[in-house]
């Protein structure tokens, strides 16, 4: 396994849709490969999540994981996740502003409306399907590294340009309240 190289906002890679990868080649090595570096690269990076873009592939693979995360303590831990081609797809209307963080964003934060509900469709790294709902705070991790396979950014998805922070303004002037309103949620929706 191999720590990749991050790209930041401004990379042409970031904003271009991942293509799918044909179920057939989920196994080959060259995918396998990317998968292990992808785990490592999030670990390394304590993030709590990555997309192939963001190592430089345009290929429609992500993972995401969170254990006790400091860039995130507020955030439900949950088990590595690691999605091939997944389709995210809403349940209902129900829809919060959590703030958010990007690796390739450095140094910023900003609050990004979210589905509270939504069903995700993928293949998982050995071909198998995965069919799962997911709900609160962490469906928007889900929803974010989606966002990244189709180039989007969390900037696209700002609405209240006022609340975009550095992490230490965060840390000073934001911290609390969220991590209150995330407590809500959380308790809300089970995660
Ligand atoms: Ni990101």
């Amino acid at each position: 396994m191999t720590i990749r190289k991050i790209c930041s906002i401004g990379h042409p890679v970031l904003r271009e849709p991942a293509r799918p990868v044909p179920p057939e080649e989920i196994g080959s090595a060259e995918i396998q490969r990317l998968i292990d570096d992808l785990i490592e690269t999030m670990r390394d990076a304590h993030g709590a999540g990555l997309a192939a873009n963001q190592v430089h592939e345009t290929v429609q693979v992500c993972v995401m994981e969170v254990t006790r995360n400091p860039r995130y303590p507020y955030k439900p831990p949950f088990p590595l996740m690691v999605l091939v081609n997944p389709e995210i797809e809403p349940l209902d209307d129900d829809v919060f502003d959590v703030y958010e963080g990007c690796l390739s964003v450095p140094d910023l934060r900003g609050s990004v409306p979210r589905h509270m509900n939504i069903r995700v469709r993928a293949l998982g790294r050995a071909g198998d399907p995965i069919d799962v709902v997911v709900r609160g705070i962490t469906a928007g991790t889900y929803q974010h590294e989606v966002d990244h396979l189709r180039g989007r950014l969390i900037l696209d998805r700002v609405e209240d340009t006022t609340t975009l922070c550095t992490w230490a303004e965060f840390d000073r002037w934001h911290r609390d309240a969220f991590v209150e309103r995330a407590g809500d949620i959380v308790r809300r929706y089970g995660s």
